[in-house]
């Protein structure tokens, strides 16, 4: 779907702004916001370029760089901390082979901390896209990073 077809999904209105990131970022194949799609959403909503840089810059789940397929999102919020999300992250980023931040070169996995995601009563916890991910050990996070792999 090109820029201008997500853009006229959502009326030109100021107020839908963080709508209009999210989609343009979820359609992208490497999940950021590129200099193009912002300065689109920019002249659509009347908006200056500074502003919307501004909006998506202030806001963590907004990337301007470069991600990967599926971003994992490690809960560190205080229930996730308590149930060790520091070896849930270890764990990933030894799987992964890579550090928090960072992407795989493969260009599969980014991966991130988040705050609390609800789950936890079943702590803890990580996202990987919308999907939800509870009671992580290490051969739980193994099976599931074993499985989108196997996607491709
Ligand atoms: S603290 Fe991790 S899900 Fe709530």
């Amino acid at each position: 779907m090109s820029t201008q077809n997500i853009l006229e999904k959502h009326a030109p209105e100021r107020h839908n702004i963080l709508m209009i990131l999210h989609d343009l970022q979820d359609h992208h194949p490497q999940n950021y916001l590129t200099e193009e799609a912002l300065e689109a959403t920019a002249r659509y909503l009347k908006l200056t370029k500074a502003s919307v840089y501004g909006v998506a810059g202030y806001y963590t789940m907004f990337s301007l760089k470069p991600r990967g397929r599926h971003i994992i999102r490690v809960c560190v919020s205080a229930v996730c901390e308590l149930k060790k999300s520091e070896s849930v992250i270890a764990h990933l980023e030894s799987t992964l082979g890579i550090k928090t931040g960072q992407t795989t070169p493969c260009g599969l996995f980014t991966l991130e901390l988040s705050e609390c995601i609800g789950q936890c009563h079943e702590a803890p916890s990580m996202m990987i896209g919308q999907a939800v991910y509870n009671n992580l050990d290490a051969e739980r996070i193994r099976e599931v990073i074993e499985s989108i792999r196997n996607q491709g």
